[in-house]
């Protein structure tokens, strides 16, 4: 097996996780905005036949989901029609367009449906991402009509960095009802008997949030606000604001995927946030829980 990746320690780690060896990617922008991702294998021979898995991930803070697509689809379809690699494992941590799971309004296209055609069509075998925004889907795999579609959880990896810390009396919030799920589950796994959801309201032309939020007395107590995506900060950034209004000894925010958009990180800080986590789904040097050996575990089983 071989990991194809771009040199950074995403790459080794995995590679190492995996006992692969590495071959590694060269990402280019033109001056135009074209993009050229280089597999550097030295010979077409290194990959050929062979199980491969590329480990590519969108930068944090850029917010180029379409960048990132193409440099996925064309490294697929480089691997499969030049490298003529084997059995082709995608490994898309972080997936773009998966919040349009549904046709809200007429008209609208069904994006996480159509990226998942593209990436089969360009050649995976298998695709693996981390906690995946499928509110209605529910299952990830059923985008994929051809191959399997594996969702693994970045709770985990939340989790084992925010437990480092001596947490007093948790309240784990979701900060709106679609978040219930991972601040259960982020509960379970820092053995938390109290959990919650507040309850937002996102206009959908303006994209202004409102959030409801349930009365508690916290003080003394610490509160973990989980989220899956962090991307203006918005949606976490009132949760903390709520949290400390209501006497949070200290504010966690965990979340899965650090997109941040410009002002996220300021937005997060600025409503009283103590304590940031995020995991490693996206390239941001401020990730500190790796999901490395979840996503090895479930490339093993592919495999
Ligand atoms: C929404 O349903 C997601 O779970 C996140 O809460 C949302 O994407 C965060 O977006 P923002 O950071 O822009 O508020």
């Amino acid at each position: 097996m071989l990991v194809v990746g771009p040199e950074d320690e995403f790459t080794k780690s995995l590679a190492s996780e995996l006992t692969a060896d590495m071959v590694f990617l060269a990402r280019r922008t033109f001056p135009d905005g074209e993009l050229q991702p280089r597999i550097l294998a030295g010979s077409e021979q290194v990959l050929r036949g062979e199980t491969v898995v590329l480990a590519l991930r969108m930068k944090a803070a850029a917010c180029r989901p379409n960048d990132y697509l193409v440099e996925v689809l064309l490294t697929l379809r480089n691997l499969k029609r030049e490298f003529k690699v084997g059995r082709l494992i995608a490994v898309i941590p972080y997936f773009p367009y998966a919040r349009q799971d549904e046709i809200f309004r007429p008209g609208e296209p069904l994006s996480s449906k159509y990226v998942a055609d593209l990436l089969y069509h360009a050649g995976a075998d298998a695709v693996l991402s981390v906690t995946v925004h499928l509110h209605r889907l529910k299952r990830f795999g059923d985008l994929f009509d051809e191959i399997p579609g594996v969702n693994v959880s970045g709770i985990p990896a939340l989790a084992r960095e925010v437990g480092r810390f001596d947490l007093s009396d948790p309240l784990i919030v979701g900060p709106d009802e679609e978040a219930i799920i991972w601040a259960e589950e982020f509960a379970n796994h820092v053995e938390a008997s109290d959990y919650t959801s507040f309850v937002k309201e996102r206009d959908r032309d303006t994209g202004e949030i409102k959030m409801t939020v349930k009365e508690f007395d916290l003080t003394g107590r610490d509160v973990v606000v989980v989220d899956d995506i962090v991307s203006t900060g918005g949606t976490m950034a009132a949760a903390i604001a709520a949290a400390r209004r209501m006497g949070a000894r200290r504010v966690f925010s965990a979340f899965v995927h650090p997109v941040l958009a410009q002002g996220a990180l300021d937005r997060i800080l600025g409503a009283g946030g103590d304590v940031i986590v995020a995991t490693d789904t996206l390239e941001w040097a401020g990730s500190k829980a790796s999901v490395i050996p979840e996503l090895a575990a479930e490339i093993r089983r592919v495999a």
